[in-house]
């Protein structure tokens, strides 16, 4: 296939499937031409078949993050090779790979290779890590292997050939891990662990209003000039404003943190099919 640009698509409020997207698009060796959707609607776009996508996205509840599916509706391809990834925060990502191959099959994309990556979870902190520090070097390389061979596949084929997403192979945590993990979901639906925060809060000592988690929100749920404040029926709990807070003054006191970090500690490892 004469392939002249690769498009990488991504939503990413935090940042890590952003930097997934990026090494393996670079990887490729063809020209790469980025599309944020994380602050705005990607444009009505028509690719045909010598563009390729990456298209990276979180994961929420083992679903792909809503938001990036409504950003991304007006993507269109022409039977368009597309590269469909999921990055989720070490504890599962359950049907979410096979969620964006079939949305992107819907807007005329053929999912050539796909793959699940973890990157640091949205709700990780000091106190409580979960996959801190992910994509890390050893991901990354994964990434990077991916792309390569991408590129041959694509280079050997006259047509993109579909891949099957559901074929990738989750990895599996610890038994124990998932039923400690399911019991706190059991005790949280029965009201027995104090009920979930809507959104992140501001320390008012703290906040120097220098409006960093303004412009970091994708959904505009805090207000330039009061960020005290935030628009709980707005928020996605995406947790960029609190890590992007030079100041640390936002925090997203959720239950489940302790919960992840305890739970979900192996290390897990990317995995891809191409
Ligand atoms: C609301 C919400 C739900 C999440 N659900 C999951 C999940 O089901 N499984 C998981 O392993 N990680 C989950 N995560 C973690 C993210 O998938 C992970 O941190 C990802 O790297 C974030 O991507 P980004 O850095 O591109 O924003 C969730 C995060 C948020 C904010
Ligand atoms: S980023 Fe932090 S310090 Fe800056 S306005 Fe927001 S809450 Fe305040
Ligand atoms: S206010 Fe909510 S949606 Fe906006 S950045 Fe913070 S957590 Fe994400």
């Amino acid at each position: 296939m004469n392939i002249t640009v690769c498009t990488t698509v991504v939503f990413s409020p935090t940042g890590t499937s952003r930097v997934v997207a990026r090494a393996v698009a670079s990887a490729t060796g063809y020209t790469v031409r980025p599309v944020d959707v994380t602050y705005r609607q990607a444009d009505v776009q028509a690719f045909g078949r010598d563009d390729l996508l990456v298209v990276a996205v979180p994961v929420y509840g083992g679903h792909v993050a809503p938001t990036a599916l409504q950003r991304m509706q007006e993507l269109q391809g022409d039977g368009t090779p597309a590269v469909a990834i999921v990055v989720y925060g070490n504890r599962a990502y359950e049907g979410a790979l096979v969620q964006l191959s079939e949305f992107l099959a819907g807007r005329g994309f053929v999912t050539v290779a796909a793959g699940a990556f973890v990157g640091e979870h949205s709700y990780s902190s000091a106190r409580y890590p979960i996959a801190a520090g992910r994509p890390d070097e050893a991901d990354l390389a994964v990434a990077r292997e991916w792309g390569v061979a991408l590129r041959r596949k694509l280079d050997a084929a006259a047509t993109p050939e579909a891949v099957d997403a559901s074929r990738v192979c989750e990895p599996q945590s610890p038994l124990l891990s998932k039923q400690h993990f399911a019991e706190f979901i059991v005790s949280l639906q029965q009201g027995k662990v104090s009920p979930l925060p809507v959104a992140p809060t501001t320390a008012p000592d703290r906040c120097t209003h220098c409006g960093c988690c303004v412009e970091r929100c994708p959904v505009g749920a805090i207000t330039a000039g009061d960020e005290l404040h935030t628009d709980a029926s707005l928020c996605i709990k995406c947790c960029a404003c609190v890590k992007g807070c030079p100041a640390g003054a936002r925090s997203f006191a959720t239950p489940f943190a302790p919960v992840l970090s305890q739970c979900f500690d192996e290390r897990k490892p990317p995995v891809t099919i191409v």
